[in-house]
Formats: C-alpha cells, structure tokens, sequence
C-alpha cells in the first residue's frame, strides 16, 4: 500500500518527457540522457526536445533561438509598463505578478513568453531594486547568453554562458516534481499555460522544493570553515533541522545532476570565477553531511540533491541568493509547459480521493 501522504510511490501520470531512476540515479529527457543533454548542448536544445510534437507551428535550430529572443523583447514590454513600483515586492513575487500579465491560453506565442518572463523580470526587477534601469533584452542572443547580459549589463564571458546553460539543461524537467504535478491538475482543468506556470511558481517557491539553494549558502555562510563543519552540522541535526541541498523523494543514491553542476563550477574555477576555498569549503560540508545523515537516519539513502552545487554556481555567476529560485524557475518553466500541454492533451481531470477521517454527524440523517 502506497503512502497517502504526499503520494509517496503513487503513479500519477503516464509520460514520454522525462524519467526519473531513483535508484539508479538516472535521469532521462525524451530518450536523451542527462549527460548527453548537458555535453555542449545549450537550453535551446533541450525546449526544442521537450516540446516538439506539442505546438505546430515550433521553428527549429536558430529560428527557434530567435523566437525565444523576440519572446524576450515582447515579454520585457510588461515590466516596462509595469513601472518601478514591482521592486517593491521581494523579487520572487514581483516576478510572479508581472507573469500574471502574459496571455493565458495554449499558443506558442504564450509558451515561448512564459519561458522568457522569469529571466526578463528577474534580471529587470533586480536592477529596479538596485537604482538601475533595466536592460532590454537582445533577441539575436542565446537565452543563457542574454540572461547573464540582462543581469550584468555588460556582455558575459563564454565560460559563464556555458555555465548557465547546463544549468538551465540541468533542472528543466524532472518527472512529477511538486511543481511540475501543479502545473498538470491546472492545465488538467483546461486553464491556459500561464495558470498552470502561475500556479507551479507558487509550489516551486517552498525551501522543500525549489527554495533549497539561498539557504544551502546561508548553511556555508554560518559554517564559515571546514573545520566547523561536524560540529555545526551535528547541531543542527540535533535540533531536528533539515540540512538544505541533502535528501530527496525518488534519488536513493546521489542526484546525477549535482556531479552535472560540480564540472560546471570546475570550469569556472579553471577560469578563476569561483573562489577555490568556497569550493573546497562546500566539498568538506557536503562530506561531513553525509557521514552525520548516514549515521543520523540510517535506514534512509540521504544524497546530496541538485541544490547543493547550484547554490554555489549560481552565486559564481553572480546572482543573489534572493533570485536563486527565480532561476531555478528560468530552466524548470519549459517542463512546466511541456506537461501542461501532455495533460491538456488527455482532456482528463485530475481529481484523486481522500480517505475522511474526520468527524461524523451526530444524528445520521
Ligand atoms: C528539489 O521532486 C523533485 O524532483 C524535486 C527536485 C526537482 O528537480 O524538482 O529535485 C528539486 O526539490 C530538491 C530538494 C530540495 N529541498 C531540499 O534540499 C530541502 C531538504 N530536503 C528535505 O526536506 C527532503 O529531503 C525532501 C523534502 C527533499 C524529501 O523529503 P521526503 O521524501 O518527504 O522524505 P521525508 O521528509 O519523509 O524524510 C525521511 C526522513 C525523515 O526523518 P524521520 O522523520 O523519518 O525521522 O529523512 C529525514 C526526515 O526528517 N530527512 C532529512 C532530510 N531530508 C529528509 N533530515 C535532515 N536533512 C534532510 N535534508
């Protein structure tokens, strides 16, 4: 019997786009594994490989690059309508509110939009909140290219680009994740591709789910040295904390794609942009958490997860730990609309049961 609660084990769709192999730590989009996807490719390719077959009218090759780049100039229209008034939210829900202003239906156009709002609006809503003017997108640019140069305002260095890139590959779909399974009862509802984001956003937000990586670099940051790994961590354990970046619902061995990001924090390092001691200093922590988890829940495989190694690389790329899930959100929308788009296809609600276990009436009528 499957555990009810949070539908551990419990087969809630049938998929073509991605598989996720807990046990043998696996991970599988559209037949391409994770890494054949991230060898070279760029974001590009893998919205291409997850919605082909979805949308008619889905360009190819560099015409689909200049679709995203246009979706990028269409979309950065909203925040400048929007005024300097959306850098007052924390940055996470300004995004969230400008992409309640997309168009809500299931065109290319609204996907290709709703794939280039969080990069848009994060980058343009962080230079709002830092007395900058933001910058206008570039639609002859790569996404991860355009991304970087949106933020920094300066053109990016190569080695960061194809640190984004595998980024973005690496975390934009992953089987019935808590915000991708979102993303499905909506768009089973027959709601519009930017309901179902909407929505997703909203589950992608929580520390259990996409807003692990800021508190793994408040983790680092309150350790401070190798040294003060054990006895930091052994505390936190103690107090019942769970430790950010560590344990996951399906991997019972270590997730493919935190080795995924460690080559691309390597290649960084090799190009002198990540501080080898943060590093090393990251590499002794994750070491000694997972000895203490080892030892502290032993009858649960508690790995390293995709947050660990992202914290560090999306601070080498210079992001604030404020916009780290606005950027998980960057890579993980393109799933969100590829399983929208499979549920809606079925035409099937979704609506499981729950067992009641509350009270009965006093009189049974
Ligand atoms: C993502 O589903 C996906 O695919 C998600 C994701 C994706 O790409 O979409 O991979 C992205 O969300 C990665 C996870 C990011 N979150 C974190 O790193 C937060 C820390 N991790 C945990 O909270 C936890 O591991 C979860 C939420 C990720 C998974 O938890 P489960 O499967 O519900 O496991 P559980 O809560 O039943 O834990 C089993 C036991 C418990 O101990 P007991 O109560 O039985 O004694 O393991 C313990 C937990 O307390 N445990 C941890 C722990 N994770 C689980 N203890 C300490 N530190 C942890 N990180």
């Amino acid at each position: 019997m499957s555990n009810a609660n949070g539908l551990e084990d419990v087969i809630a769709a049938e998929t073509v786009l991605s598989d996720v192999d807990g046990l043998g730590g696996r991970l599988i989009i559209r037949g391409v594994s994770l890494d054949e996807l991230i060898d070279g490719g760029r974001y590009e390719d893998v919205v291409a490989l997850l919605l082909e077959g979805q949308f008619a009218d889905l360009p190819e090759g560099a015409e689909l690059q200049a679709a995203l780049g246009a979706a990028r100039v269409a979309v950065y229209a909203h925040l400048q309508q929007a005024g300097t008034s959306v850098a007052d939210l924390p940055l996470f829900d300004g995004m969230r509110a400008l992409t309640a202003r997309l168009p809500d239906d299931l065109s290319l156009s609204s996907a290709l939009q709703l794939i280039a709002a969080p990069a848009v609006f994060t980058t343009g809503i962080l230079r709002l909140k830092t007395g900058q003017a933001p910058v206008k997108p570039d639609a002859s640019l790569s996404h991860a290219a355009d991304i970087l140069r949106m933020h920094q305002g300066k053109p990016p260095h190569p080695q960061q680009v194809a640190a984004l890139d595998r980024y973005l590959l690496t975390v934009t779909d992953h089987g019935l994740n808590a915000s991708t399974f979102t993303a499905r009862v909506v768009a089973s509802t027959a709601a519009g591709l930017t309901s179902s984001a909407l929505a997703a956003l909203g589950a992608l937000k929580g520390p259990l789910h996409g807003g692990a990586p800021g508190p793994v670099l408040d983790m680092l940051d309150a350790i401070g040295t190798p040294s003060e790994a054990e006895p930091w961590l052994e505390g936190a354990l103690a107090r019942g904390d769970r430790l950010m970046g560590f344990g996951h619902r399906i991997y019972r061995v270590r997730d493919p794609r935190a080795d995924a990001l460690k080559g691309a924090l390597r290649g960084l390092a090799r190009e002198g942009a990540i501080d080898p001691a943060r590093l090393s200093l990251a590499e002794s922590v994750e070491a000694a958490a997972l000895v203490l988890l080892a030892r502290a829940k032993p009858d649960r495989a508690l790995e390293t997860n995709v947050e660990f190694y992202t914290a560090l690389l999306l601070e080498a790329l210079g992001f604030p730990r404020e916009a780290f899930t606005c950027v998980f959100a960057m890579g993980r929308t393109t799933g969100w609309i590829a399983h929208a788009m499979e549920q809606a296809a079925t035409g099937r609600l979704i609506r499981p049961r729950a067992r009641y276990v509350g009270p009965m009436p006093k009189k049974v009528a």
